[in-house]
């Protein structure tokens, strides 16, 4: 069998902010980046509809020949993984692996706190299916979890304005809304790939004592731990260390708000899906 990518998957750019630290720490592999900007945010939209587009984008990275993909959205991990683990890919591609994001932080999130209260910040897609507190209270009962949906931060980062007057009110609100609501927080995870871009205003924002927490080296030091303990996967990937990009919207568009997300400069390809 002829080795492939690992495939990185996202609604638009904040896959990059993930791709960026795995790309980082695992650089010997090959890549397949997918941004399904034609048709994000996907954060608002139905249980079924994320399904369907992320299953549809799944299909093509195993044409592409990735053994591997790691959904690498927080809302699409959500709403659409444990469907397509436990009933899509038996069906269509047993053999193939898709991993999330969502569990990987849960794992490790609870070593992060010492008043055992947690702000979990994401899509209201995210939010609103629960995912981040069930699965953190698998690892860490003890842990409480605060959850809060902030919509306006996906839209202030694609349209590249987090370094406005615009975002800084949009994060000084969702921030005040959550510590309000539970003042023991002491650490709060970004559970959506966008928001990394929002991190310096975050920080000028949260009160002392206050930690924030990313996804992206999480979700890269799992990454290489899945791959020492699976070696038949492993063995299947493709080591020259050369990254594609593909949008399913406009790539001029892409490649100059992607550069912000990625930390280098990227040209990418159209992939029509639409
Ligand atoms: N990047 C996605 C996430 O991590 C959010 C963007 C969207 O709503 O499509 O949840």
């Amino acid at each position: 069998m002829q080795a492939g990518p690992i495939g990185i998957f996202d609604s638009g750019y904040g896959g990059l902010t993930v791709f960026r630290s795995v790309a980082a720490l695992l650089p010997q592999y090959d890549y397949l980046y997918l941004g399904d900007n034609a048709r994000a945010p996907y954060g608002n939209r139905s249980f079924e509809t994320v399904h369907e587009y992320t299953l549809e984008c799944m299909e093509w990275f195993f044409k592409m020949g990735c053994p591997l993909v790691i959904v690498a959205c927080n809302t699409a991990s959500a709403k659409a993984l444990r469907t397509i683990q436990q009933q899509d890919l038996p069906r269509i591609a047993p053999q193939k692996r898709v991993l999330g994001v969502i569990r990987p932080t849960a794992e490790v999130i609870g070593m992060y706190t010492k008043t055992n209260e947690v702000g979990v910040l994401g899509t209201k897609g995210t939010v609103n299916s629960g995912s981040y507190e069930i699965e953190i209270n698998k690892f860490f009962p003890q842990v409480k979890v605060h959850q809060l949906a902030c919509p306006m931060w996906v839209p202030l980062v694609e349209y590249g304005e987090y370094n406005t007057p615009g975002a800084e009110y949009f994060v000084q609100k969702y921030l005040d809304e959550l510590l309000t609501r539970a003042s023991g927080i002491d650490t709060i995870l970004l559970a959506c790939t966008h928001y990394p871009l929002l991190m310096d205003m975050i920080r000028k924002h949260l009160p002392e004592g206050v930690s924030v927490v990313a996804q992206g080296d999480i979700v890269a030091h799992s990454l290489a731990d899945y791959l020492q303990r699976h070696h038949e996967i492993e063995t299947l990937l493709g080591r020259d260390g050369h990254m594609s990009f593909y949008t399913t919207d406009d790539v001029k568009d892409f490649d100059n708000h992607a550069t912000s997300f990625f930390g280098r400069k990227i040209t990418s390809a159209h992939l029509h899906l639409v």
